[in-house]
């Protein structure tokens, strides 16, 4: 019987199969489009591409002041065994191994340049990175550009028009999960990502409240009111985040540290020693599979029947290309269809022996 665990990185491989897939129409699209994500979301340098890199465990994407990230970053994560070496691979390079994740920031600084060249645009065409490691959870992430509110020297004036169009692509959709991540060092009902947020998702079943930069406050406030979800309330709870400041980031602070010393943060804040095990970025990741694998289980039923419309589809596409298939697209068509029918097995399993009781 295959765990949960499992399920989830089943579900990324659907994915993947389908982004790989994805010129080949519009049908994968659909099973994409049911699969859950998480977009992260937010105003620029809230901490989104901060909290990324916490939930990952991982220092790799570009990170500072001004607009850093400037195309989306569709991110995948995939658990592999203990012991297993950590590497990253993007799918414009598929031949290429990264095994330093300086070098995975620096990548994605150039391949953002390779399309916007290096100005201050933005464009909707997603960066596609997979992380292969036996400390992360699997899970596909989003890392969107920050919501502006003027354009600045060197970008046209539809950049914020533009910004929030893509960043709603995204969220909109119903299998999407929203990060919005707002600073707590600015009044909450100034929050581009609540604003957002309550747009796309107003029962708020989909939105994770994340409140950054809890060190910058002012001496004397805290955000007590937000996180207890006085000031704004969500069906999830609040989460409280410190992350990494520019100074450490300067001072090459790693994960590790920056994790600890959150934690600390925490633990001996006397506004949120309370709640300090409800805090920080580890809960958050833990927050965040946890409703993944609810919201995968709720959606089985409806994933075999997409992806046996997705075997038929494919089906037909071979039958009409005719068999034996050569090392064109027709193979890789092939191996898709093989592995839909090997999740279909999978999920048709964990529907029948995963629920003890018999509540069917
Ligand atoms: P993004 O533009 O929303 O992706 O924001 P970044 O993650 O790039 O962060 C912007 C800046 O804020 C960086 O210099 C970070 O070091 C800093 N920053 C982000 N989160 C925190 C936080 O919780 N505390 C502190 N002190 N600085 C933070
Ligand atoms: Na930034
Ligand atoms: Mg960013």
């Amino acid at each position: 019987m295959a765990t949960m665990e499992s399920l989830i990185g089943l579900v990324n491989r659907i994915q993947r199969a389908c982004t790989v897939l994805g010129d080949h129409g519009g049908e994968g699209m659909s099973l994409w489009e049911a699969l859950p994500t998480v977009a992260v979301v937010g105003g620029q340098s809230s901490g989104k591409s901060s909290v990324l890199e916490s939930v990952v465990g991982r220092d790799f994407l570009p990170r500072g002041s001004g607009i850093v990230t400037r195309r989306p970053l569709v991110l995948q994560l995939y658990k592999t065994d203990e012991g297993q070496h950590e590497y990253a691979e993007f799918l414009h390079a598929p031949k290429r191994r990264f095994s330093d994740f300086a070098s995975v920031r620096k990548e994605i600084q150039d391949e953002t340049d390779r399309i916007t060249g290096k100005t201050k645009h933005i464009s909707n065409i997603p960066i596609h990175l997979s992380i292969y490691s036996p400390h992360v959870v699997n899970l596909t992430l989003i890392d969107l550009p920050g919501l502006t509110k003027v354009a600045v020297e060197g970008q046209p004036d539809s950049i914020v028009a533009d910004i929030e169009n893509m960043v709603r692509s995204y969220v909109e959709k119903p299998n999407c999960i929203i990060l919005a991540i707002s600073p707590a060092n600015q009044d909450i009902a100034t929050s581009d990502a609540i604003k957002l947020a309550r747009e796309v998702d107003p029962s708020g079943e989909r939105t994770f409240g994340v409140l950054t930069k809890l060190d910058l406050m002012d001496k004397g406030t805290n955000a007590l009111d937000v996180i207890e979800g006085r000031s704004y309330r969500l069906q999830h709870p609040w989460i409280g985040i410190v992350n990494r400041s520019q100074a450490d980031i300067n001072k090459n602070v790693d994960m590790g540290s920056a994790r600890q010393k959150e934690r600390e943060y925490f633990e001996s804040s006397p506004d949120y020693g309370h709640l300090a095990n409800r805090m920080g970025s580890e809960y958050l990741v833990k927050l965040l599979s946890k409703h993944l694998e609810s919201v995968i289980r709720q959606r089985i039923p409806s994933l075999i029947a997409l992806i046996n419309k997705t075997i038929d589809e494919l089906d037909a596409e071979l039958n009409r290309l005719g068999r034996p298939i050569g090392a064109d697209g027709g193979a890789q068509l092939y191996t898709i269809l093989e592995m839909c029918r090997a999740f279909d097995r999978v999920f048709k399993e964990h529907l029948d022996g995963g629920r003890p009781g018999g509540d069917r």
